[in-house]
């Protein structure tokens, strides 16, 4: 069904992923990154049909340029980073909000009619409602996820002007091979600083869904795949939740070590605009044929052995 696809942050860990499985159902994929977080390893060195353009998302002359003949979108660039917007207020507007305008933008120019987008479930703020379904009104609580919820907004705009299919999917925190950032990278980072102690935010009581990366992808093409509806909207995560303190014990057994002590920042969220409770409600998707394969136990082993084989990934950022 894709002939030729672009995708902005290709060279991501989520965008990398999608470039695999997107090649391997036989598409040509034009990736388009600027590599700020993006790793060109994560991608294939020998693809004829795939073609690389390093470029920044905000130069909307060379973005529209790049996705010239493609005729599916998948925008999953972005600042990944959801705890810096209190310091930095305009960078999410720009990497995000803007960024996604940008790519909307290169769609309309270029006549295509699919746009696949990386929402977040930060858009929900805190919700009152567990397990969280698309329908639930959010309030926002940070300016990564209201900048995932203008993209959002702007997206259905330009489905309606422009006769653009779209897909937003909302995703919790994504564990698995080329993982780059989230609390298994931290973890590692703090414990290769002092091996004997691991400060932690919050009091470890966070409750959160985590999604294996191979079967997120699967989702974001079942998606595509198989929905009717011309705009639609996605959770997508596991349909469970563990705390913090369950990812560190399970990090810690796959790395050998029982002797860590754990020092809590205290609080009940590790920063401002973090959510105590991420839970999404995935029975829309799953009604699509879709579930995940992999446990958040197993995606988090896998997480913290590729980044032990790959331990120059934990000497950036
Ligand atoms: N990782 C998660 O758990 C998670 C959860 C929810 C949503 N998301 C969303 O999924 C998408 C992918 O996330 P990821 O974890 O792979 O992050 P990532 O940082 O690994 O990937 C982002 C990619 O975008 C590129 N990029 C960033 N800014 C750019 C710019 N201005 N111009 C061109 N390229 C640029 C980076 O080099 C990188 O390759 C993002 O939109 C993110 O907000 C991720």
């Amino acid at each position: 069904m894709f002939k030729k696809v672009f995708v902005t942050g290709g060279a991501g860990f989520i965008g990398s992923h999608l470039v695999d499985a997107l090649l391997a159902k036989g598409a040509a994929v034009v990736v388009y990154d600027n590599f700020c977080t993006g790793h060109a390893e994560f991608l294939p060195a020998h693809s004829p049909k795939l073609q690389v353009v390093r470029g920044d998302v905000l130069d909307l002359a060379a973005l529209k340029a790049a996705c010239a003949g493609c005729d599916f979108i998948f925008h999953f660039q972005a600042n990944a980073d959801v705890r810096g917007g209190k310091e930095n207020t305009r960078v999410d507007l720009e990497q995000n909000t803007i960024a996604t305008w940008n790519a909307l933008e290169a769609a309309r120019v270029n006549g295509v009619k699919g746009f696949a987008f990386a929402s977040s479930s930060a858009i929900y703020g805190e919700p009152d409602v567990f397990p969280t379904p698309e329908n639930f009104a959010p309030q926002q609580t940070s300016l990564y996820g209201a900048s995932k919820y203008a993209g959002e907004a702007m997206i259905q705009a330009y489905g309606e002007y422009f006769g653009m299919r779209s897909f937003c999917y909302r995703f919790v925190s994504w564990i698995g091979e080329r993982y780059t950032h989230g609390i298994v990278f931290d973890i590692l980072k703090k414990l290769q600083r002092d091996p004997h102690t691991l400060p932690l935010l919050g009091d470890g009581t966070q409750k959160k869904s985590y999604l294996y990366v191979k079967d997120g992808v699967s989702g974001v093409m079942r998606g595509i795949e198989q929905a009717a509806d011309r705009k639609n909207v996605f959770n997508l995560g596991h349909d469970y939740f563990i705390t913090v303190i369950e990812v560190v014990k399970i990090v810690l057994d796959e790395l050998g070590k029982q002797e860590v002590k754990l020092e809590f920042a205290g609080g009940t969220r590790g920063w401002v605009g973090d959510s105590p409770l991420v839970h999404l409600d995935t029975s829309k998707i799953k009604g699509l044929g879709w579930k995940p394969e992999t446990s958040i136990e197993e995606g988090l082993r896998r997480t913290v052995r590729y980044l032990k084989q790959n331990p120059h990934l934990l000497k950036r950022a």
